[in-house]
């Protein structure tokens, strides 16, 4: 197969984001485990606003990098298919984009501000807390298990490529797997 890879760049803000969404995704399941105003729950609470901010930065650099000077690869393959997995890429970045929106919106509507890592604090513009951000907890939770299933299967046919394909899919992502 010939030699294709997504550029250095490309390749860091794909594992940038893929290492935070997976942290953004389990901290509410481990801050549970935690009783309520204890210091690791309100500690991970403070971690997952403030990475959420990052993935924020993160995400428009990546977009922005994409359109302008990111490479742009082949189809790995023949196979129609390939039009599933590009569909599957576009609706990872809308999941994502939502996502972080809905997260912003969910924290300014409890009435708290938005914090981030401890260098600055965005107050909330509300005075009280919104009835809204029941419905807009729903909605986060709901997108974060949709991105969750749809990166899972992403992944899934990334090593199905890789590894039963055997057409060093993987390589795009820099990753140096020879298997013959
Ligand atoms: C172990 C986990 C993962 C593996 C092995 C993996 C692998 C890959 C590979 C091989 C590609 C290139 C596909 C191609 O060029 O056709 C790719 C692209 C992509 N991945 Fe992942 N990925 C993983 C996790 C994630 C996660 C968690 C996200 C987002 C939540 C994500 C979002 C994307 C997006 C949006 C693209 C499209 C890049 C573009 O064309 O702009 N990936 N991934
Ligand atoms: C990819 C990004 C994100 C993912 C995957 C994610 C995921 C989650 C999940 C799974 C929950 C628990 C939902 C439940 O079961 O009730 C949650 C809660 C929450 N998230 Fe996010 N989130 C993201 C971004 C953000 C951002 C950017 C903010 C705000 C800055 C935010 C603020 C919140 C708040 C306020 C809660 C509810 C906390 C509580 O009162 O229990 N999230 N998030």
């Amino acid at each position: 197969m010939q030699k294709v890879r997504y550029d250095r760049i490309t390749v860091i803000f794909h594992w940038l984001t893929a290492a935070i969404f997976l942290f953004m995704f389990t901290s509410p399941y481990i801050w549970r485990l935690f009783e309520r105003r204890t210091p690791p729950r309100l500690e991970l609470q403070f971690l997952h606003f403030s990475f959420g901010l990052l993935l924020v930065v993160i995400l428009a650099a990546r977009i922005l990098w994409r359109l302008k000077h990111g490479r742009k690869l082949p189809a790995p393959n023949e196979s129609r298919l390939y039009v599933l997995a590009k569909f599957a890429h576009y609706l990872l970045y809308a999941g994502l984009v939502v996502q972080l929106v809905l997260g912003i919106w969910l924290r300014l509507a409890q009435n708290n501000p938005l914090v981030f890592f401890g260098f600055f604090e965005i107050p909330t513009p509300f005075d009280s807390q919104q009835e809204h951000r029941k419905i807009l907890a729903v909605a986060h939770d709901v997108v974060a298990w949709t991105i969750f299933t749809l990166a899972t299967a992403h992944a899934l046919a990334a090593l199905f490529h890789q590894f039963v394909l055997k057409d060093q899919l993987l390589e795009r992502v820099g990753f140096e797997l020879r298997g013959e």
